[in-house]
């Protein structure tokens, strides 16, 4: 799967991208993240990306030119256009069942705005969807691409070690993941539950189960009352 991302730094993405899961995966060939500096595109003999927005306001506004330009050189060649995500705290919030439905894409192009945002004619003529990481403003949208990125991956076939790495964690049946302890099985004296010391697989699968439910219940009364709208029959 490869992300196309635009940008003004795209030096964030070379450093933490490669690092990890997410850096092994690109060396394995499986993902690529590719960071395009927006800047480059600019045709302002000082590179400027901004100007001061229309109507008065504090903050500046990135302009048409430079972005629409840079989208229109890295699909030049593409007979289908990907995905452009503009990364924005008015788009959807993104969740797990996102990320889930943008891991089936082969190609995607995230739009990081910065100052104030971007020039609203950017999304008319460009953007096909704005995805929010969360109900706050950010200083630009480097770091909600890196998450996008992040947790899309780890959905895409071969970046993990295997499917269960990933649909017995949070979020991904609608309940948070079971408690999880490793060595020493005793730490100060505060042992770890007998039941994962027994050996026990349908035992352990049990308990982690009821486990699962109860820290919903507990942690996400929002989620668990979802979960067990959906589940009445089984509680
Ligand atoms: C300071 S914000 C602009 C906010 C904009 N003036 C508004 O009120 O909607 C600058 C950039 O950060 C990014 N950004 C900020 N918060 C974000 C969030 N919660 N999710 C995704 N991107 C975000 C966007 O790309 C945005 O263009």
């Amino acid at each position: 799967m490869k992300f196309d991302v635009l940008t003004l730094f795209p030096e964030l993405f070379n450093i933490v991208m490669r690092e990890s899961i997410i850096g092994r995966a690109q060396e394995n060939g499986i993902i690529k993240v590719n960071a395009i500096n927006i800047r480059d595109y600019s045709k302002d003999k000082h590179k400027k990306v901004d100007d001061y927005p229309f109507g008065g306001g504090t903050g500046m506004v990135m302009t048409c030119q430079p972005v629409i330009d840079a989208y229109n050189d890295i699909t030049k060649d593409m007979t289908v256009k990907p995905k452009v995500i503009y990364m924005s705290p008015q788009g959807r919030v993104l969740n797990q069942k996102i990320a889930k439905e943008l891991s089936t894409e082969e190609h995607l192009i995230l739009l990081c705005g910065h100052y104030e945002g971007i020039d609203e004619r950017i999304i008319e003529e460009i953007v096909d969807e704005e995805i929010s990481i969360g109900d706050y403003v950010l200083t630009g949208g480097e770091l909600p691409a890196m998450v996008l990125i992040d947790c899309v991956s780890r959905l895409v076939q071969g970046v993990l070690a295997s499917e269960n790495s990933y649909s017995e964690e949070s979020h991904f049946n609608g309940l948070l993941e079971y408690p999880q302890y490793t060595r020493p099985a005793d730490y100060n004296g505060k042992k770890v539950p007998d039941i994962l010391l027994s050996g026990h697989h349908a035992n352990i699968e049990k308990w982690r189960t009821q486990q699962s439910i109860e820290r919903t219940k507990q942690k996400r009364p929002d989620m668990y009352e979802v979960y067990e709208r959906t589940h009445k029959k089984n509680l």
